[in-house]
């Protein structure tokens, strides 16, 4: 047996992917979630693809004394990949305190714990959020951070100055930030995937919930940007690749092998996709057309973004490996299988 890595959120939509790839390279997995935004099932799953059942612990990492008494007695563990967050824009505008306590206390929780028990590794989830729209594409980890536009986006800036200032002054030594880009797809064996609660504010979530009937049409948001057919481009990057960064990442810093304290990495292909490329890839992986209508712009979203991904390629030795096409695919056999199986869900 490996390690024993910590996974915050590990029941979570990138979590739970990034858990089946941790137990599949043999590291020992404890996941903390409180399930605020995923299911107990998405375990059965992980089990069914590993057949390994990560330990699971189920409570608040904004309660400082779990959060404490967690690591008093996992003294053993290794690394942490923290995921667990609150993640929805447009509910971080309405309700932005939610967001600054649930993703600011449970960071500072964390990390006051690895500094006390002597836990020297992060990864954390970062988004390319960070940096707005940017002046120049595609964007390197060198591109300008920009104003956040949401308090959802403040709190990946601030946990980031957070992560960076602790690092000097404390037992807690190394850390990784991963800056997603679009993550979509699910598991190949559609045993887990990407699960919103409640009508989805993702494309592609969205894109595939109209496709099998849940949704009734995609609303275009724009199609009067300043791009080649006039919808907003984006990076989208299969999940089951992203997952395996963060394996990538874990080793790197077991291995010593970091090159500064505190390092950043843009994670994605390196193309963007306009919506109606994506909505064209839906069509051609499902065989089905997809009702959809082209409505105003929303509110906050950027015309386009794309990762420059050289230093993930060159420093992690990482790239992505599915196209755009077959990452459209798994997320229509999960979208298929998943309703399958729960038809009033
Ligand atoms: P998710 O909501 O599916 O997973 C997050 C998990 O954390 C959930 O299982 C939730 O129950 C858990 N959680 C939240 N607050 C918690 C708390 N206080 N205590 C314990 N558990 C808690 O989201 P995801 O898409 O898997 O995102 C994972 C991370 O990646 C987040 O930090 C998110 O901000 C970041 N990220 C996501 C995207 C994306 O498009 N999905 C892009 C960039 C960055
Ligand atoms: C993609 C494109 C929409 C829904 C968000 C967060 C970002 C990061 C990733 C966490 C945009 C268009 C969407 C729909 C549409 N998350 N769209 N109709 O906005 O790039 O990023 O998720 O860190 O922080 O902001 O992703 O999937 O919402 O949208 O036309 O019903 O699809 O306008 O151009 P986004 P998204």
């Amino acid at each position: 047996m490996n390690s024993k890595i910590l996974v915050t959120g590990g029941a979570g939509y990138i979590g739970s992917h990034t858990v089946v790839e941790l137990l599949e390279k043999n590291y020992e997995v404890v996941i903390i979630d409180n399930l605020s935004n995923s299911r107990i099932e998405s375990l059965d799953g992980i089990q069914a693809i590993t057949g390994a059942r990560p330990a699971f612990e189920k409570f608040d990492l904004c309660d400082r004394e779990k959060v404490d008494a967690f690591f008093k007695e996992n003294i053993d563990i290794s690394a942490v990949i923290h995921f667990a967050a609150s993640k929805a824009v447009g509910e971080s505008v309405e309700n932005p305190l939610k967001y600054y306590r649930n993703n600011l206390v449970s960071l500072m929780n964390i990390l006051e714990s690895m500094e006390r028990y002597h836990v020297p590794n992060l990864v954390f989830s970062s988004s390319c959020t960070v940096y707005g729209q940017a002046k120049t594409l595609p964007v390197t980890e060198n591109t300008p951070i920009l104003p956040a536009s949401s308090p959802y986006g403040n709190t990946k800036q601030v946990s980031e100055e957070i992560i960076r200032d602790t690092i000097f002054t404390s037992d807690f030594n190394k850390a990784i930030s991963l800056r997603y880009f679009n993550p979509i797809g699910a598991h190949p064996s559609t045993l887990i995937g990407e699960l919103p609660l409640g009508i989805p504010d993702n494309l592609v979530p969205f894109v595939t919930q109209t496709g099998i009937g849940i949704r009734e049409k995609l609303r275009v948001f724009g199609s009067d940007y300043n791009t080649p057919d006039g919808s907003a481009i984006r990076d989208y990057l299969h999940v089951v690749d992203l997952a395996k960064a963060h394996v990538v990442a874990i080793e790197r810093l077991l291995a010593g092998k970091n090159k500064a304290e505190f390092e950043v990495f843009n994670l994605g292909t390196g193309n963007g996709v306009s919506v109606f490329e994506m909505i064209q890839s839906f069509e051609k992986v499902s065989g089905k057309k997809l009702n959809y209508e082209v409505v105003d712009r929303r509110a906050g979203d950027i015309e386009q973004i794309w990762a420059d991904t050289s230093l993930a390629n060159d420093e992690l030795g990482w790239r992505t490996l599915s196209t755009l096409d077959e990452a459209v695919k798994t997320a229509w056999e999960w979208e298929k299988h998943y309703r399958s199986l729960n038809p009033q869900n």
